[in-house]
């Protein structure tokens, strides 16, 4: 058995018979985890690990979408929900004992309000799922995590981590709270086999973000991408998390901050008139 062997226990869709599968029938890939990867940066995230030959665990709360990205990269769909921890339970039982990469992706932002309109509901879910849902699922995964002696985590955080902008406090607070856990967890874990960075994107034209954070009002999310010369897509930060992911195992990625050259800042874009 490959000193790299994973087992999990709790697959969806995963054929036994895939490439990764040696002869015993022991899927022999190293094996990563992405939150949220049933849209936007996780769905390109989960692609672009599984090209690089991981065996990808897609957890997201739709579970035809993420049933659908497993069956296309042969990795396993985990229906997980990073605010329930019963769900986050079960998600570090399907992975098992031994778990190479974790890719803390589930977030996202709810509402432009100013401060003093800010609805106090959408910044505790903000913090539920940003922080306290990479708290969940870290604490769920890193005994896997140490277990292969060359464990990486990399956190979705944003530019918002570092900046704040005008109607933008519970998102940035949120997204700084989050950069404080990676940077204390890097600093607790430095005698453990265990590596924590950030990815910190600007402004990424996804399916999800700016629809979620407007509830669903397509014109209004539309507005956000209208005439900026070529936003990032989801694919330009998940070529960036996968190269995180792969560095030597002595090598930590602290911070890695990508923004579309049009985005000089979160609120100065060079727009198209
Ligand atoms: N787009 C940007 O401009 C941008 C910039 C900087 C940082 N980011 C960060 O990048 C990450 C991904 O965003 P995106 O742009 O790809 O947006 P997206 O297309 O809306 O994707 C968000 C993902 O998070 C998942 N998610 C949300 N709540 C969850 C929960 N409670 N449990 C599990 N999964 C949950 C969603 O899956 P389900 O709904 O199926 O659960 C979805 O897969 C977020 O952390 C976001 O803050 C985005």
């Amino acid at each position: 058995m490959s000193e790299d062997t994973v087992r999990g226990d709790l697959p969806v869709g995963h054929d036994s018979a895939s490439s990764g599968d040696s002869a015993d029938g022991i899927d022999a890939r190293r094996t990563a985890v992405v939150t949220g990867a049933s849209s936007g940066i996780g769905a390109a995230a989960a692609r672009s690990l599984a090209a690089q030959g991981f065996r990808v665990v897609c957890a997201a709360r739709r579970v035809d979408r993420i049933e659908a990205l497993a069956a296309e990269i042969d990795g396993v769909a985990v229906p997980c929900d990073v605010t329930s921890e019963p769900s986050v339970a079960a998600l570090a039982r399907a992975v098992g004992g031994r778990l190479h990469v974790l890719v803390n992706n589930a977030g996202g932002a709810l509402g432009a309000d100013p401060v003093a309109q800010g609805s106090v509901e959408d910044w505790r879910e903000m913090y539920e799922v940003n922080v306290l849902g990479t708290l969940r699922v870290t604490q769920a995964l890193l005994p896997a995590l140490e277990a292969t002696g060359e464990g990486v985590i990399v956190n979705v955080g944003s530019i918002a981590g570092g900046l704040v902008y005008e109607g933008g406090a519970g998102y940035t607070a949120a997204k700084h709270a989050e950069r404080a856990l990676t940077e204390t967890l890097r600093l607790e874990l430095v005698e453990r086999p265990v590596r924590v960075g950030e990815v910190a994107p600007g402004m990424v034209q996804t399916e999800g973000f700016s629809l979620v954070r407007f509830r669903g009002d397509r014109a209004r999310a539309d507005r956000v991408y209208e005439g900026v010369v070529d936003p990032l897509v989801a694919e330009d930060v998940a070529e960036a998390i996968t190269w995180m992911a792969t560095r030597p195992a002595h090598v930590n990625i602290d911070l890695l901050v990508i923004k579309p050259r049009a985005q000089a800042a979160p609120h100065r874009i060079h727009r198209r008139t």
